[in-house]
């Protein structure tokens, strides 16, 4: 990083209000607030001003004056990063670029099957405009009220429907992007097929706003099924959960959209907490497993191939109880106490949450290597997981009581260790320690660590090239070099 080159040298509000007009910075305490600290209240930064642009030239115009001055620019969108990646640092010297006023839909095109979106659009906006032309759009995430499509992409985000559709990086035709010293980049194309020269969206995509801002996005819209059968399992073993999900893949592998796997303990945080929370299965294991289908063919045909396929799992007593949504509303239930894992988990006490994934088959070894270690090494706290056990996901969360935490006196370094003994678990496995969350300023220590110095070395480069005065999303991503 050109930690020399920044520090705000020039940086007034003034200027950039004379760009951008009174309405659009922010410098006043209450108003700056919300954009200081993340969803979760446990990052926190200070920033000179809070910007607001309301279109592409306002971007750009920001980040030439910023370009030019040497200031931080911190990229926001919904600001529910779980890893300290939308928070400007505590120095107080850069500028918070909040996309929330960037959201225009600027084409459906159902005939395409493709959509043209401002960053600051909600994920659920998106999502509801794709239905509104009878077609899906497939990224679905917990919080999908509030993040937005920047955001999204920014971090190259996973959530529940990866399984069949991928992550962000698989749901995109073309971006706009304006560069670090105000260049604007219009890479909007909508086609599937377009092999002239580097693919240099994906570099945004994934970058966390180190390497420029993107402002609009060409997102792949896909038929809207007629049928949706949502499910619910009860099992035992986490070896059983995993066998059972490889066996509907097999099965349904154009139909599965869904695979997500929670801990008897997650389960029962949700239930505590979140009013009007109901889990549909009377006999509950110690693993929960949601299962969702979409097909054209009728939901009786959808529903019965299900239960034949689950019938042996359910006699030889793997599964314990399973539940097929019979309304949409029965359906609805199951995603409310799936989506609210994080909200329930924030409630419930400090949650030690660890972004983890391996191969899938290596799922079992994780859980019960993990799981001897925390009952050994940290005791009064209680392992919740949840995860996405299609792609190898799990966000392997050690609770500790509130009492507990606040009695703690070296807090860091308990998470600390506690972190590199999981990942010593995982990586040797051929994990990582970031599977879908980002690296924000949480994860520098990894990167520096578990990163091939070589990768590492390229991602420098890359970032010197595009942003060489360090200006974009500093202390995020790239862990300093000597
Ligand atoms: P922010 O948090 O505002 O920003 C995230 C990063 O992107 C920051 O580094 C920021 O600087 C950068 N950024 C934002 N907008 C832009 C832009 N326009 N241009 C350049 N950079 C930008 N993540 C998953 O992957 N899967 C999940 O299932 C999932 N579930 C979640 C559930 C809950 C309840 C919560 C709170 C979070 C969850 N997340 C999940 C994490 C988070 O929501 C996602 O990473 C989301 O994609 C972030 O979007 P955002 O708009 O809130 O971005
Ligand atoms: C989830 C978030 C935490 O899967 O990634 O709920
Ligand atoms: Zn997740």
């Amino acid at each position: 990083m050109v930690e020399g080159q920044l520090g705000g040298a020039g940086l007034t509000a003034a200027d950039l209000k004379a760009l951008l007009g009174d309405r659009a910075v922010l410098t006043g305490e209450a108003d700056q607030q919300r954009y200081l600290h993340d969803w979760r209240d446990r990052h926190h930064g200070r920033a000179a001003c809070i910007v607001l642009p309301q279109s592409v030239a306002e971007v750009s115009a920001v980040l030439a004056y910023c370009h030019e001055n040497g200031v931080p620019v911190f990229p926001q969108g919904g600001n529910t990063s779980v890893c300290g990646g939308s928070v400007p640092s505590a120095d107080g010297l850069g500028v918070v670029m909040s996309l929330e006023r960037l959201r225009r839909i600027r084409e459906v095109n159902p005939a395409n099957n493709s959509m043209t979106v401002e960053a600051g659009c909600v994920l659920a906006t998106v999502q509801e405009a794709a239905r509104a032309v009878d077609r899906y759009f497939p990224l679905s995430l917990g919080a999908e009220g509030s993040c937005q499509i920047g955001g999204n992409l920014a971090t190259n985000a996973g959530g529940t429907g990866v399984v069949r559709y991928g992550n962000m990086r698989d749901l995109v035709l073309g971006i706009e992007a304006v560069l670090p010293d105000g260049r604007v980049w219009n890479g909007l194309r909508t086609l599937r097929k377009d092999n002239s020269g580097y693919d240099l969206k994906n570099l945004f995509i994934g970058a966390e706003g180190t390497l420029g801002v993107i402002t609009a996005a060409a997102l792949k819209l896909y038929p809207l099924a007629p049928t949706t059968v949502t499910a619910m399992f009860s099992l035992n073993h986490v070896e059983d959960a995993v066998a059972l999900g490889g066996r509907l893949q097999k099965r349904f592998p154009g139909e599965l959209v869904a695979l997500e796997l929670m801990s008897l303990s997650e389960t029962e945080i949700v239930l505590r907490h979140i009013p009007g929370s109901a889990c549909p299965l009377g006999d509950r294991g110690q693993w929960q497993l949601i299962v969702e289908l979409t097909a054209s063919a009728p939901a009786e045909q959808v529903t019965d191939e299900l239960s034949a396929c689950v019938e042996g799992a359910v006699q030889d007593g793997t599964v314990r109880d399973a539940v097929i949504a019979t309304s949409e509303k029965q359906r609805q239930a199951i995603w409310h106490l799936r989506h609210n894992v994080t909200e329930a988990n924030k409630r419930e006490g400090m949650g030690l949450t660890h972004d983890i994934a391996v191969p899938v088959y290596r799922i079992p070894d994780f859980v019960n290597q993990a799981g001897a270690m925390v009952a050994r090494a940290h005791p009064g706290t209680t392992v919740v997981i949840v995860g996405h056990i299609g792609d190898g996901n799990l966000h392997y969360i050690v609770m500790v009581p509130h009492a507990q935490w606040e009695a703690t006196e070296d807090k860091a370094g308990w998470q600390t260790r506690l972190a590199q003994d999981l990942y010593d678990i995982a990586i040797p496995m051929g994990g990582t320690f970031s599977a879908e969350h980002g690296i924000g300023s949480l994860h520098l220590h990894e990167m520096a660590k578990y990163k091939d110095p070589v990768e590492l070395g390229l991602m420098w480069q890359v970032k010197r090239m595009l942003d060489p005065r360090g200006i974009m999303n500093p202390g995020r991503v790239l862990p300093p070099v000597d």
